[in-house]
């Protein structure tokens, strides 16, 4: 009898606990581990919405190469930068570079609007789409491709975020290939991609 009840009891608190299905944050040591060595998947299905307020989803880009890269429109410095190196690399490329999407993935969808992201994304090319969405679909999409990201106050009602910038190279079969360090320059990257086109 007293089995039977701890039994049951154990049912319960398992149920809740897959019930709360929010994965415990992990650190960016944790995830820079994972990405360094493959020990992990990278990327999969995502669902979110882009600067123009279509939705998107992997599915959309079909056999397309993919530059994937994670930040926030408010990012001083790391973000704006790599992005221009985006819009470089497409710019250089020319009619050579049409296989290739480059995706931003906003890690701050409170601030980082459709509105917002059709003013900031077409300033790096016109090419590049911007992608925001719920806080639980962007979550997801950055768990997927193991980005680090944390929310750091500033003050009584301002906020960072402290984020890996890391471009993913995605091949056109949704593969994973490896991804390139923030302040990789345009050059670099079409080094990289140029067998692949
Ligand atoms: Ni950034």
């Amino acid at each position: 009898m007293r089995r039977a009840v701890l039994l049951a009891l154990l049912a319960v608190l398992t149920g809740a606990l897959a019930g709360a299905a929010q994965p415990a944050r992990r650190s960016a040591a944790e995830l820079m581990d994972v990405l360094m060595w493959n020990r992990e998947p990278v990327g999969g299905p995502f669902a979110l919405v882009d600067q123009a307020g279509h939705r998107r989803t992997q599915a959309d880009f079909g056999s397309k190469i993919l530059l994937v890269y994670f930040g926030f429109t408010s990012c001083p410095d790391v973000c704006p930068t790599d992005l221009m190196e985006i819009g470089r690399l497409l710019t250089l490329l020319g009619d050579r570079g049409e296989a290739i999407q480059p995706l931003f993935i906003t890690l701050d969808p409170e601030r980082d609007t459709v509105e917002r992201l059709a003013e900031y994304v077409p300033s790096f090319h016109p090419r590049l789409i911007g992608l925001t969405g719920s806080s639980d679909a962007i979550g997801q999409a950055a768990a997927a491709y193991k980005v680090y990201h944390e929310r750091v106050p500033l003050g009584a009602d301002d906020y960072t975020i402290d984020h890996s910038a890391f471009i993913y190279l995605m091949d056109r079969s949704g593969r994973y290939v490896g991804f390139f360090p923030p302040g990789t320059s345009a050059e670099r990257m079409m080094t990289i991609l140029k067998p692949l086109l």
